[in-house]
This record gives C-alpha cells, sequence and structure tokens, in this order.
C-alpha cells in the first residue's frame, strides 16, 4: 500500500519578519563562487522579503580592480543564474543602490587603512549607530591574515552599540590540530561571541523544525529514546561528483567535508536532550554534550564501524559520467574518499545500544538529506496469519532536501479480506502548509548574524568536539591511505560494503525511491 498524499490546507502565510538591525555586510572574497551562488542571491532574497534594514550596506572586497557600477552588473547577472523567481525591479533597484566594491588585496596595512576609510565614510551617511560583520568567502588560508590585519586596523572593536562579528565558512580546520590553531589565531583578536562559524545546513527550515517538532510536541519526546527507538540513519546523498573543485575535494574528502561538521550537527540536533532554554547558549550546550558523548573509536572498532568509498565510472541521471580519479585536478591514484558510511554510539542514558548509522556521498542515486527514526517493531503474534512477519517497523522521516517535510510511517490495515497489512505515510510537506518555499539556509543565517543570535551557529567547542570523533578514523586512514577504501559505481548507493556494515547488525539502508 502506498501512502496518499493531499494539500490538507490553504497555504499559511509567512509574517514579514522584522528588519534585521542596521549593518554593513562587508564580503572578502565577494568575485568567488559562494558569493555568487548562495551569499547575493541570499540577501537579495531578504531584499525582497523586506527583511534588511533602511540602513544596509554591502561592501564586496576583492582582489581585481572594478568598478561599483561593473559589480552591480556582475550580480545582475547572476542573479539571473541564481536567485529564486521572477526578478523585482523595485527590490533590486534598492538592493542595488546598496552595493559597493573595494579593491582591496589586505596584503599590506595601506589597502586594509582604504577600506576602514570606506566604511567609516558608510557608517557616516547612516543617523545612528551601525553594526557590522565581515564575511569571509575566502580561502581559509587566507583568513588569519586578514583577520589579524582588520585587528591592527581597529576594525574588530566591538560594543553594544556597534557590533563587530565574524562569519567563518568551513572547513573549520583540517584536523584536530589545525582547528584548533585556527581557533586560537581567531581567538588572538576576536571574543568567541563576535565569531559566527557558519554551516548552512543549520539555516533549514526543517532542520530549526526537528527542536520543535521534538520540544513543542508532548507526543515524540517520551518515545525519543532508547526503549522504542531501533537506530537512527542519518543520509546526506548527492547526485553530482566534485563539479569542477577536484583540487578543493581531493584535499578534503567526504568525511571532512561532510561529515565533521553536516552529519555531527544533524546528529546533534537529533539526539540532544532538551535546553533549559532557547537561549543560543543553552542549545548550543546541550549540542556539544551529544557529540562528547559519542564513542572514540580504537584502530579495530574504526575498522569494523566505517566505510570509505570513491566512485567509479557510471551513470548518473542517465548520463555517462567520469570516474572520481578522472575528474579534472585529481592526483590518477588519489585516495580521498567520496563516500562515507559510519556507525557511531552514543554513551548517554538516553541512547546507549543505539547505534547512529551516518553517510554521505557524491554521485549517489538520488539527492537527499534526511533523518530517519526507526522504532522497535511491534509485538507481531497478534497478525501472524496476515504476513506479520514481513512487516516493516514504525519510522519518522524527518527530510531536510528536496521536499522539506517529515512522514510518519505506520501499519494499516489492506481493505477486503483475508487481513493483510501495509505501510502508509502520514505526510507532512512544507509547501502544503506554509505559503514559501523554503530558504537555502543563507538567508536565515546571513539574518540571524545581524540580529547577534548565534543560536545556529558552531562554537569552537563544537568544532573541536567533532574532530574529536573523527580523529582515529583519520589516524587509521593516516597510516594506510587506502585503509577501508573500496569503489563503487557513480549512479549506486556506495560501496557493498557499507550495505555489509550495516547488515552485520540485521539491519539495511533505507534507500529513497
Ligand atoms: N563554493 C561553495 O559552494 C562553498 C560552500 C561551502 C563553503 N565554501 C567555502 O567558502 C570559501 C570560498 O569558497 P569559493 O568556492 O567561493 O572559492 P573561490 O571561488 O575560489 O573564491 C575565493 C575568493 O577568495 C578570494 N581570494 C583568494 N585568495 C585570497 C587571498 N589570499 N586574499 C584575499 N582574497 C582571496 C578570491 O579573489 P580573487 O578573485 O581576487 O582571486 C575569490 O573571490 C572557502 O573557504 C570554501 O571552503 C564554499
Amino acid at each position: 500500500m502506498s501512502g496518499h498524499r493531499r494539500s490538507p490546507q490553504p497555504a499559511i502565510a509567512l509574517p514579514t519578519p522584522r528588519t534585521a538591525d542596521p549593518a554593513t555586510l562587508v564580503i572578502f572574497g565577494a568575485t568567488g563562487d559562494l558569493a555568487k551562488r548562495k551569499l547575493l542571491p541570499a540577501l537579495y532574497h531578504l531584499a525582497v522579503r523586506h527583511a534588511l534594514p533602511d540602513a544596509f550596506t554591502v561592501v564586496a572586497v576583492g582582489r581585481t580592480p572594478m568598478t561599483d557600477e561593473a559589480y552591480r552588473d556582475k550580480v545582475s547577472a547572476d542573479l539571473d543564474r541564481f536567485a529564486e523567481g521572477p526578478r523585482d525591479e523595485a527590490r533590486w533597484a534598492w538592493f542595488a543602490r546598496r552595493l559597493h566594491y573595494v579593491c582591496a588585496p589586505l596584503e599590506d596595512a595601506e589597502s586594509a587603512r582604504a577600506l576602514a576609510t570606506r566604511l567609516e565614510a558608510i557608517d557616516a551617511g547612516h543617523a545612528g549607530p551601525v553594526g557590522r560583520v565581515y564575511y569571509f568567502a575566502t580561502p581559509p588560508s587566507a583568513m588569519a591574515g586578514i583577520v589579524q590585519r582588520l585587528g591592527s586596523e581597529g576594525l574588530l572593536v566591538d560594543t553594544a552599540e556597534r557590533p563587530r562579528r565574524v562569519i567563518v565558512e568551513k572547513p573549520f580546520g583540517y584536523d584536530l590540530a589545525s582547528a584548533r590553531t585556527l581557533n586560537h589565531e581567531l581567538g588572538q583578536v576576536l571574543a568567541e561571541r563576535q565569531i559566527y562559524r557558519i554551516d548552512h545546513y543549520l539555516g533549514k527550515e526543517t532542520v530549526q523544525n526537528l527542536m520543535a517538532f521534538r520540544f513543542a510536541n508532548g507526543i515524540f519526546e517520551p518515545i525519543w529514546n532508547r526503549r522504542y527507538v531501533d537506530h537512527v540513519q542519518i543520509t546526506v546523498a548527492e547526485t553530482v561528483g566534485v563539479e569542477g573543485r577536484g583540487g578543493y575535494y581531493d584535499e578534503a574528502g567526504a568525511l571532512r567535508d561532510m561529515v565533521q561538521n553536516h552529519l555531527f550537527q544533524l546528529l546533534a540536533l537529533t539526539a540532544m536532550e532538551p535546553p533549559i532554554s532557547f537561549r543560543a547558549d543553552d542549545v548550543r550546550d546541550e549540542r556539544v554534550r551529544v557529540l562528547h558523548a559519542i564513542h572514540l573509536c580504537t584502530p579495530d572498532e574504526v575498522r569494523q564501524s566505517v566505510v570509505r568509498g570513491q566512485y567509479t565510472a557510471g551513470a548518473s541521471h542517465n548520463t555517462a559520467v567520469p570516474g572520481y580519479r578522472e575528474e579534472p585536478k585529481v592526483p590518477p591514484a588519489s585516495t580521498t574518499e567520496t563516500f562515507v558510511a559510519l556507525k557511531l554510539m552514543i554513551e548517554n542514558w538516553r541512547w546507549a545500544e543505539v547505534p547512529f548509522y551516518l553517510r554521505t556521498g557524491k554521485r549517489l542515486p538520488a539527492r537527499v538529506s534526511e533523518i530517519a527514526v526507526q522504532f522497535r517493531r511491534a509485538p507481531l503474534k497478534l497478525f501472524k496469519g496476515a504476513q506479520a512477519g514481513t512487516l516493516d517497523p514504525n519510522l519518522l522521516v524527518v527530510r531536510i532536501q528536496p521536499d522539506e517535510g517529515i512522514s510518519l510511517r505506520f501499519q494499516a490495515k489492506i481493505p477486503g479480506a483475508p487481513v493483510r497489512l501495509g505501510n502508509v505515510d502520514m505526510a507532512f510537506n512544507y509547501t502544503d502548509y506554509f505559503a514559501a518555499a523554503p530558504a537555502n539556509g543563507y538567508e536565515t543565517l546571513l539574518y540571524d548574524c545581524m540580529n547577534g543570535d548565534p543560536t545556529l551557529f558552531h562554537r569552537a567547542d563544537m568544532v573541536e568536539a567533532g574532530w574529536d570523533v573523527v580523529a582515529p578514523i583519520l589516524e587509521v586512514v593516516a597510516a594506510s591511505p587506502d585503509a577501508l577504501l573500496h569503489e563503487y559505481p557513480a549512479g549506486r548507493w556506495g560501496p557493498a560494503e557499507a550495505d555489509a556494515l550495516i547488515a552485520r547488525d540485521g539491519r539495511a539502508w533505507r534507500n529513497s525511491e
């Protein structure tokens, strides 16, 4: 029996957001890919929703000389490709007036001073005090130097009236040691309250809705524990390959690029205890506690509970695609993983003996991000004559992309005789209820940062706790680079060894239809 869905109610109009606090957003790396595809579209979307204040300015910083007009033309063309919906000309005109470009390589004090002068002139044009957000959309190697420069020019002096915040993009280090070094370098010139480590997954509505789902409803929390939950699966699957970013990706791999940050944060939100309030640090304290409770594997345990994979030539959307080692800028003998599956145990009262299976990869058959909580089977004896032995257990799926929503699978009787049972879904889709497509994550996070709300950002201790869990795996791989590595053809759900990993426990991956 398949689930049947219909639009349950007229869509609920979203309230107009309060405008963010006055701010100048300074983007370093403003000519790069992230700025073009994500940041400028997100800011434009906020402008369309009237969520930005009048006292708002973007100062795009780059190393290539360009006029304000030329930069506006570039952004306009980029929005044609990457913004959602037809152009709102009035809001674009509003937004474009606030876009400025400054050529400042920041390798010398002189260019930093020129930037400071421009920022002061912009501030002076506003009637009241204006906050500042510095966004680092540069390679990680450039960041520490620029931050130091900003500090020595007095551009990071943070006051309640004129907050100075810094948004840091992933990767937050390459391993535990480099993450600590980066945190230390930032800590030399910034207080932790000024540092916003961004993870766009946490800006997605469904991810935030996980907290509402768990803690604003009375019926789920009592069963959200080892007595009722059999196991949890967290999947972040992509159909794309490395998309021309082979050089960057080959240095990182799936463990560093996806598991240490996105997947661990999804796990933390799923497994955390209720916070004592929704204040930022109360929520973040609970998230980091879960990460600290994850069992740290010995090398032998790593070999039992981790599978790495690398795609070979295959098909994606019925089109032949090359293998990872044939991608541009990937070394032909690369041992970097494009897929990883792992089993983690959380050693606390709530989750003892409940496995959390995580997997992520490129060139998989579907683009899907979801958390699936599988409950224990019902006692089956009553339905023995009704194929009960083959019945699936209840399953709660929180889908983050695509089609954000939540569904609950349960058993129902198939009409007629004899008695037969089948799976049905109770499904909630965001777009059925709410009159706006969910945002890509950056809108929410940029808006939160302007308002000084760090709830959805990573704190230094969270980053280090994530690296702590990954460290034993990285050590096994460092000792033998092709350890745990298996091939899978593009278009398959990872290597067969990943299926064996979960099958050893008598379970199977939930592969999205
Ligand atoms: N692209 C994504 O979807 C994505 C997603 C998540 C995280 N990130 C992270 O975001 C950051 C930027 O990624 P990207 O893909 O946008 O990279 P990108 O396309 O290579 O752009 C990098 C930008 O940084 C500038 N830059 C390079 N070296 C610099 C230096 N030494 N000093 C000052 N500016 C410098 C470049 O300016 P020039 O034009 O002058 O060289 C360019 O504007 C990286 O940390 C990346 O890991 C990116």
